[in-house]
C-alpha cells in the first residue's frame, strides 16, 4: 500500500479546522471501544488533546521528509514507554484515528484512496513508534 501525500494533506486540511471537536471525538471513540486504556491517561484531557493533534499536524507536515518524520516518531515512541503504552494498543488507536478522520472529512472527501493512504501512514507511525517504544522498555 502506498501513501499519496497530497491526499493525506488535503483530507487533513478538511478535518483540522474542526479543532478541539476532533480530539474530543477521537478520545470518546477510543475509550468507548477500549475502556481499559482510559486509566493510562490523565483525568483531564484538555492539554493532551492539543498535543496529540499538534503531533499529527507535524507528522502530516513532514510526510515527505523521511528523516524528520522518523525522528519525530522515534521520540514519541520512546516517550510513550513511560506512559504505559504498549505495541498492542496501536491498532485500537489507529482504528479510532481513522474513524475520527472519516467522520470529520465526510463521505465525499473520505474516498477509498484517502482511507488507503491514511491506513498506510498509520502503519508507518505504529511501526516506528512501536519499535522505539519497545527499545525504550517499560519504565517503572
Ligand atoms: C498516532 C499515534 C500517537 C500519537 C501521534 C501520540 C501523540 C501523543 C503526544 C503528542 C502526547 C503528549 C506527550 C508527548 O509529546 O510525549 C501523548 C501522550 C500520551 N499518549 Fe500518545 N500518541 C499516539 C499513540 C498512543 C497510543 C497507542 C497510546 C496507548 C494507549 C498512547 C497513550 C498516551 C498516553 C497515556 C499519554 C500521556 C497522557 C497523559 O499525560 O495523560 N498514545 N501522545
Amino acid at each position: 500500500m502506498t501513501i499519496d501525500p497530497a491526499l493525506v494533506k488535503s483530507s487533513f486540511a478538511i478535518v483540522e479546522p474542526h479543532g478541539a471537536d476532533v480530539a474530543g471525538y477521537f478520545y470518546q471513540h477510543l475509550f468507548e471501544h477500549n475502556p481499559s486504556v482510559r486509566g493510562l491517561f490523565a483525568e483531564h484531557l484538555a492539554d493532551q488533546q492539543d498535543r496529540l493533534w499538534a503531533a499529527l499536524g507535524a507528522l502530516v507536515t513532514h510526510l515527505e521528509d523521511t528523516d524528520t518524520l522518523v525522528g519525530i516518531l522515534q521520540g514519541l515512541g520512546a516517550r510513550h514507554a513511560a506512559y504505559g503504552a504498549l505495541p498492542e494498543h496501536f491498532p485500537a488507536v489507529g482504528a479510532s484515528l481513522l474513524a475520527t478522520l472519516s467522520h470529520f472529512a465526510g463521505p465525499e472527501a473520505w474516498t477509498p484512496e484517502v482511507e488507503a493512504s491514511w491506513t498506510a501512514v498509520y502503519a508507518v507511525v505504529a511501526d516506528t513508534m512501536g519499535q522505539a517504544l519497545t527499545a525504550a522498555g517499560p519504565s517503572s
